[in-house]
């Protein structure tokens, strides 16, 4: 970037303090899992829509690319610019709105982080449900680009069913805004489901109107130990059909749970081939009805269950630890896959991955841990050197091959461009990228990142 022309124009919009060069870009340029590294000429925080769009205008007229970047969580690279470009921080666009409580609804800033929206909904008597370990630094924007999963997908959905409308800022500078509310609109294109998952490739979404749900007072968690991946599976219709409501299906093994008690230095409550995380909720008493589920179900040899709030938090953390244990573990960063499957085909997978992690790399480790009940599985594989694909490739055809998808959750960002056509067919690539050229004809938002 010619550094007399577009920076002076944009230290001319959002303020000369808010433009960042050199030295001060560099937590910007390097992912969370410290795999994906890049550069960029700027990082520019405005302070509101107005900035936002004047910002995306200035790039447009220089052509310079713009990598909209929320808390950088993300775990595929798509935040991290590439040589050039400027990174726009929704850091400054962290309003909460207050909650209108007849429709259960609010309105975030995309920089608002996850925790503040689930803080302030929980202080009206509501719940955001969307929820994740990365809660305290995910932004609103973030997760609604990425069409963020996380714990509660199994009762509550994905992000996108709880985005009443966006606004945001278009490749050109100009602004939609959708904020009112309406939860039956059937005028047109629904552009606020095509921002979400679209990883900052079609728009900045400066702010949202999220839906809320009912807040829970009686919440029930047990940790159940199973003697094989067949029976833990086998769990997940039975828990969801004789429980009122099950709030999450979570599943991990013996080896993170291991792992993930040196880093806390604790001793795992249960252990066993595959052990399920369920959350229950509803009915009179929450805990006996997960105490007496638990009991009818085939293969358990240990459980523990907790109703307070703390010892629910004390079994959580053992599945939430698993991310951050993984990242410390290794000289280099994990390989990260994001896979699903049928459920029914869950089983199978997880036998053949550690068979192709084996034959692949058999110096390497595999770590596997997920959400069961979406048959979402996340395969982490440690003592890789950064740049061999070898092992991801045939993890992800693996997938394909059972008919899954190469990512449940985190989308495809820099790192699984080249794996989309697995399980995407031409036709469909075709309408994304047109979708793409349509809206960003100059390619100026986060290039490189999702299609092809
Ligand atoms: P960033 O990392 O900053 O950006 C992610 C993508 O969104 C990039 O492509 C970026 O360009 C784009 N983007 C960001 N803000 C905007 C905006 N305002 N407008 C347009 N595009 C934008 N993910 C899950 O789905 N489920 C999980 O359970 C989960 N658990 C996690 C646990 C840990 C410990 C960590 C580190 C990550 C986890 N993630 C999970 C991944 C990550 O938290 C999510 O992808 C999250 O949605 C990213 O939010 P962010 O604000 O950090 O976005
Ligand atoms: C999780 O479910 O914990 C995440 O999606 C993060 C990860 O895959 O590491
Ligand atoms: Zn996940």
């Amino acid at each position: 970037m010619n550094a007399t022309d577009p920076l002076d124009s944009l230290r001319g919009v959002v303020g000369a303090s808010h433009v960042l060069t050199g030295e001060l870009t560099a937590g910007y340029v390097v992912d969370w899992t410290r795999r994906w590294r890049g550069q960029c000429a700027a990082v520019v925080r405005p302070a509101d829509t107005a900035e936002v769009a004047a910002v995306v205008r200035i790039c447009a007229g220089a052509n310079v690319a713009v990598v909209t970047q929320g808390g950088n969580t993300g775990l595929v690279g798509g935040a991290v610019p590439e040589a050039g470009a400027i990174v726009l921080s929704t850091a400054r666009l962290d309003d909460v709105g207050s909650v209108d409580d007849l429709s259960g609804q609010l309105t975030a800033g995309a920089g608002a982080t996850l925790a503040a929206v689930q803080r302030s909904a929980r202080d009206a008597g509501w719940r955001y449900p969307v929820d994740l370990a990365a809660r305290d630094t995910a932004t609103v924007g973030g997760t609604i680009a990425t069409n963020a999963g996380g714990h509660h997908v199994v009762r509550h959905g994905m992000t996108r069913r709880h985005v009443v409308g966006v606004e945001a800022v278009l490749a050109d500078g100009s602004v939609i805004s959708h904020l009112g509310g309406l939860v039956k609109d059937n005028t047109g294109y629904d552009l606020a489901g095509l921002l979400c998952g679209s990883e900052g490739t079609l728009g900045v979404v400066t702010r949202a109107r999220l839906s809320l749900v009912a807040a829970i007072d009686d919440v029930a968690v047990a940790l159940v130990a199973f003697d094989s991946i067949e029976t833990a599976v086998g769990a997940v219709g039975r828990l969801r059909r004789h429980l009122p409501e099950v709030e999450a299906l979570e599943l991990v093994f013996e080896d993170g749970l291991v792992a993930v008690g040196e880093v806390l230095g604790a001793t795992p409550p249960v252990l066993g081939p595959a052990v399920v995380l369920v959350e229950a909720v509803g009915g009179p008493d929450p805990a006996t009805a997960l105490g007496d589920a638990v009991a009818e179900l085939d293969g358990v040899i240990d459980a523990a269950v907790a109703d307070d709030r703390v010892r629910r938090e004390e079994l959580w953390r053992w599945r939430d630890h698993h991310t951050e244990t993984i990242a410390r573990l290794g000289a280099s960063p994990p390989h990260k896959l994001d896979v699903t499957v049928n459920i029914r085909s869950l089983p199978e997978f997880v036998h053949r991955v550690r068979e192709v992690v084996a034959r692949d790399a058999p110096e390497a480790r595999l770590w596997l841990f997920g959400h069961v009940g979406d048959g979402n599985l996340h395969v982490n594989v440690t003592g890789l050197p950064p740049d061999d694909h070898t092992v991801d490739l045939a993890v992800a055809e693996l997938v394909a091959s059972l008919e899954g998808s190469i990512s449940a959750e985190h989308g495809i960002g820099r790192a699984k461009r080249h794996l989309l056509g697995l399980t995407r067919s031409e036709a469909e690539i075709r309408a994304m990228r047109s979708v793409k050229e349509a809206l960003d004809p100059q390619g100026i938002l986060n290039p490189g990142v999702l299609i092809p």
